[in-house]
C-alpha cells in the first residue's frame, strides 16, 4: 500500500441550525404497507428494523416512507410512515435513531438535515414500529452548486459524510462533504483540489462510501474523455485527524478500484479492474498488507465484495454465468499466503440487488438481510434473509425468507 500526501480538507462555513421542539408522531390510522417498489432503504447497526422508500404501484413518481421491524422467525408487517421525497437520503446513526438528508422547497442549495426516533420491537406479539416526528437538526447550505447523492454517518467520530454531485452530465464532478452531528463547524473538500491532484484535466466523481467509524474510505473516479477509459482509486481518510493528509491505495494506469467494504477492525476487501480485458480481481487488506485473493474454478466477475460480520468469511455478489440472476458466492476469508479457494453459490432465486451480512443467529445461521426480485415469480424488489450455515458448507440449512410484501 502506497500512502500519498494529497490534499487537506478545508473549513468552509459554520452552519445555520434551527431547532425546534420534539413532538411525538401519532399516526392517526397506521397504515399497513400497500403495492409499490423498492427503491432505497437503509438498516439499523444491529440489522432488526430498516427504513425503506417504496415508489407507488399506481403512481411510480410518488414515494413513501415504510418502517420495518426484522425477525425472520416472525414477520412483522412494514408500516407506511407516510410520503417521502425522491431526493431524500438516509442513514441510521444508532438502532432507533435515522436522520434523512432533503432538500428544502425554498431554495434548492439548501438542503434539511433531520433526525427522527424509531420505536420498533422484534419480540413476539410485535407491534408495527413507529417514527417520531422529524426534527431539524440542520439546514446545510450546499457550498457547491449541485445535490447531495450518498450519505453516511460514521458513528465513532459523530461525522455525517455525504457526497455532493455536481457539473454537466458531460463534465461529471462532486465534492466530499463532512458534517459533524453535533452543531459544529462544517468542513468540504472541494473538487478542484483533488482534482488537481489526480487528474489533470477532468472531474472527479466520489463514490462508494464506507465507514468503520473511525475511517472513512470511497473511491474517486476521474472522468476522462471518450478516448480513454475511467480510472478511479481508493482513498483512506483517518476522520480524526482530518489535517493530515489522506492515504490513496495504489493506482495504476488502466486499473479502477471500487466496491470497497470494511471487515472487522480494520480490515478492508475491494475489487479491482483491468480496463484492457475486463478482468475483476478481488483485494484483501488485512491492516498490515493488502494482496489478492486467489481464486478458482471461478470465471465470473464480481460486483461488490461483502464481509460477514465476524470476518470470517466473504461472499461475492456476482451475476451468475447463464446471467439470468444475480447471487451469492461464498468464501472463507483466506490470508495474504493462503492457496486458491473456489466460492460456492449460496442458494437463492432471482436477482440479489444488495446485501448486508448481519451476523449469525443463535441457532447457528449466518444472516444476510438485502434487496432480491425474482421476475419469472412476479416479484419485484423486496427485502429478503438470505440465510445458511456459517460452517464447512455454506450451503446447508440454506433458507430465503422474505420481508416485505410490496409486489406480489
Ligand atoms: C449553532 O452554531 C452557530 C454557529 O456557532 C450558532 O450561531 C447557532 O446559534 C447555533 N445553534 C444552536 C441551536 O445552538
Ligand atoms: C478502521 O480502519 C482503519 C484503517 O484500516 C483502522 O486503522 C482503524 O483502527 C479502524 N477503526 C475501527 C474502529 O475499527
Ligand atoms: C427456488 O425456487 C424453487 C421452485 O419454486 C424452490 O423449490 C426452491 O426452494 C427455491 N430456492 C430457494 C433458495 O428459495
Amino acid at each position: 500500500m502506497v500512502f500519498t500526501a494529497l490534499l487537506k480538507l478545508s473549513f468552509i462555513a459554520p452552519l445555520v441550525a434551527a431547532i425546534p421542539n420534539q413532538a411525538v408522531f401519532t399516526p392517526e390510522e397506521t397504515e399497513l404497507s400497500v403495492g409499490g417498489e423498492i427503491d432505497t432503504w437503509a438498516l439499523n447497526p444491529t440489522g432488526d428494523a430498516a427504513i425503506i422508500r417504496v415508489a407507488r404501484l399506481e403512481d411510480s413518481s410518488k414515494y413513501d416512507l415504510h418502517l420495518l421491524a426484522i425477525n425472520a422467525q416472525y414477520t412483522i408487517p412494514s408500516v407506511n410512515y407516510g410520503p417521502t421525497d425522491p431526493h431524500a437520503l438516509y442513514t441510521f446513526v444508532s438502532d432507533n435513531e435515522f436522520t434523512t438528508l432533503v432538500p428544502s422547497h425554498e431554495d434548492e442549495d439548501v438542503w434539511n438535515l433531520f433526525t427522527q426516533k424509531l420505536e420498533y420491537t422484534t419480540l413476539p406479539p410485535a407491534k408495527p414500529p413507529t417514527a417520531s416526528e422529524p426534527k431539524l437538526l440542520k439546514r446545510i447550505e450546499l457550498p457547491i452548486h449541485g445535490r447531495f447523492e450518498d450519505i453516511i454517518y460514521a458513528s465513532h467520530t459523530d461525522t455525517l459524510v455525504a457526497v455532493i454531485k455536481t457539473g454537466t452530465p458531460e463534465y461529471q464532478t462532486s465534492g466530499l462533504f463532512l458534517s459533524p452531528l453535533g452543531n459544529r463547524s462544517v468542513n468540504v473538500i472541494e473538487d478542484q483540489r483533488v482534482n488537481e491532484q489526480v487528474s489533470a484535466q477532468s472531474g472527479i466523481v466520489f463514490r462508494d462510501l464506507v465507514t468503520n467509524g473511525t475511517h472513512l474510505v470511497f473511491t474517486a473516479a476521474s472522468q476522462s474523455s471518450d478516448s480513454s477509459p475511467e480510472q478511479s482509486d481508493l482513498w483512506i481518510l483517518d476522520l480524526n485527524n482530518r489535517d493530515r493528509p489522506m492515504g490513496v491505495f495504489r493506482w495504476q494506469a488502466g486499473v479502477s478500484f471500487r466496491a470497497p467494504a470494511f471487515g472487522v477492525g480494520g480490515t478492508l476487501a475491494w475489487l479491482t479492474e483491468d480496463k484492457k480485458n475486463g478482468r475483476v480481481q478481488s483485494w484483501i487488506y488485512d491492516g498490515k498488507t493488502d494482496y489478492p485473493v486467489k481464486l478458482k474454478n471461478f470465471g465470473l466477475s464480481p460486483e461488490k465484495t461483502i464481509w460477514a460480520k465476524n470476518g470470517e468469511a466473504l461472499y461475492l455478489l456476482t451475476t451468475d454465468a447463464d446471467k439470468a440472476q444475480k447471487s451469492l458466492y461464498h468464501l472463507f476469508t483466506p490470508s495474504s499466503g493462503s492457496p486458491p479457494v473456489e466460492p460456492i453459490r449460496i442458494p437463492s432465486n432471482g436477482t440479489i440487488d444488495s446485501a448486508i451480512h448481519i451476523g449469525v443467529t443463535p441457532l447457528d445461521h449466518a444472516h444476510l438481510i438485502g434487496v432480491k426480485e425474482d421476475a419469472r415469480k412476479g416479484e419485484g424488489k423486496e427485502l429478503w434473509v438470505i440465510s445458511h450455515s456459517p460452517h464447512e458448507d455454506p450451503t446447508y440449512n440454506y433458507e430465503n425468507i422474505r420481508l416485505t410484501h410490496f409486489t406480489d
